[in-house]
């Protein structure tokens, strides 16, 4: 039986990617989009949003705008790797699919009150939107099977030394999520930064002989020229598509269990994530953690997940 889940997300080239493999593969069933400030403005990512929707065929999943900046913090956007649009490179068509009314919040906690069966959420971004659900609806997380979310890292940071741009940016929501109590799954950068968007990745893209495929080589190549001026990668790491082949199939992104606290106070590790892999500190496991991918099995859901929506739309 397909997976229910809601993606939150801030497209994003990694989040366009992650919202195709939900919507092309045949075991999740995508009932909403939800959008936050992160790469770049609520207004850019829900744009996005719509492009991605339009350009991919996607129709009848309801997109909703959410919140425009973070808990406590100002907001601070990521348009040196995205772009001034968060979505730069390719040239898209105007978008057709629209937004719903109301905000983003209220929708996802609509849907898990609604739905016969508990959902999964899936964030992409920084999660205040989701803190903002835990905290305004605490009777939510009945209906909330689990959160796979794509943020922080066992290892070191892309923000800050210490941190991931998802946790960073909104560390307060963050530490709502990871003490809420609802079963989280972390999968951060250590994990992510095996999913390399290679040279035969972006060849197998374009060989679908689709819009669409061709659209997703010319995300990735812009993604690259960012993560190679950035960071000196020789491909870019495609994080959010992993938190969804995650609840696709947990054999693709392996997990163990480990406590895992946000950092809120330090001078210069704020927004870290720290996780006790090997039980040092008295706390109790609150989260799965993500430490090895089979990038194989990754690439061939993600490719074949563009092929199906290309498919579609050609
Ligand atoms: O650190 C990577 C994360 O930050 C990804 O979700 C990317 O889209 C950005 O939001
Ligand atoms: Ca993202």
């Amino acid at each position: 039986m397909p997976v229910p889940i809601i993606i939150d997300c801030d497209p994003g080239h990694d989040d366009a990617l992650a919202i195709m493999l939900a919507a092309g593969d045949p075991a999740i069933d995508l009932l909403a989009i939800t959008t936050v400030a992160g790469n770049q403005t609520v207004e850019k990512t829900t744009f996005n949003a719509r492009r991605v929707c339009t350009v991919a065929g996607i129709t009848g999943v309801p997109i909703a705008a959410g919140c425009a900046r973070p808990l406590v913090q100002p907001l601070r956007v990521a348009d040196d790797v995205h772009g001034d649009s968060g979505m730069d490179g390719p040239r898209f068509p105007d978008p057709t699919v629209g937004t719903v009314p109301g905000h983003a919040v209220d929708l996802m906690y609509r849907i898990l009150t609604e739905h016969p069966e508990p959902v999964t959420l899936v964030p992409t971004a920084p999660l205040t939107n989701i803190a903002l659900l835990l905290t305004r609806y605490p009777d939510a997380a009945a209906g909330i099977h689990e959160i796979v979310l794509m943020g922080g890292s066992t290892e070191r940071g892309n923000k800050t030394p210490a941190a991931e741009f998802n946790i960073f940016i909104d560390p307060e929501a963050a530490d709502i999520v990871f003490r809420s109590g609802v079963p989280v799954t972390m999968c951060g950068l250590n994990v992510t930064h095996q999913a390399l968007a290679t040279p035969d990745v972006l060849a197998r893209l374009d060989g679908l002989g689709t819009e669409l495929g061709g659209i997703c080589a010319q995300l990735m190549t812009y993604f690259a020229s960012a993560y190679k001026r950035l960071w000196g990668f020789e491909a870019p790491p495609l994080h959010d598509p992993v938190a969804v082949a995650r609840v696709i199939d947990p054999a693709i992104v392996r997990c163990v269990d480990a406590s895992v606290a946000v950092e809120l106070h330090g001078q210069f590790t704020r927004g870290a994530t720290v996780v006790d892999l090997h039980r040092y500190l008295d706390r109790p496991v609150n989260a799965r953690v993500a430490v090895e991918l089979d990038a194989g099995l990754f690439w061939d859901r993600v490719i074949g997940a563009v092929e199906r929506l290309g498919a579609r739309t050609t």
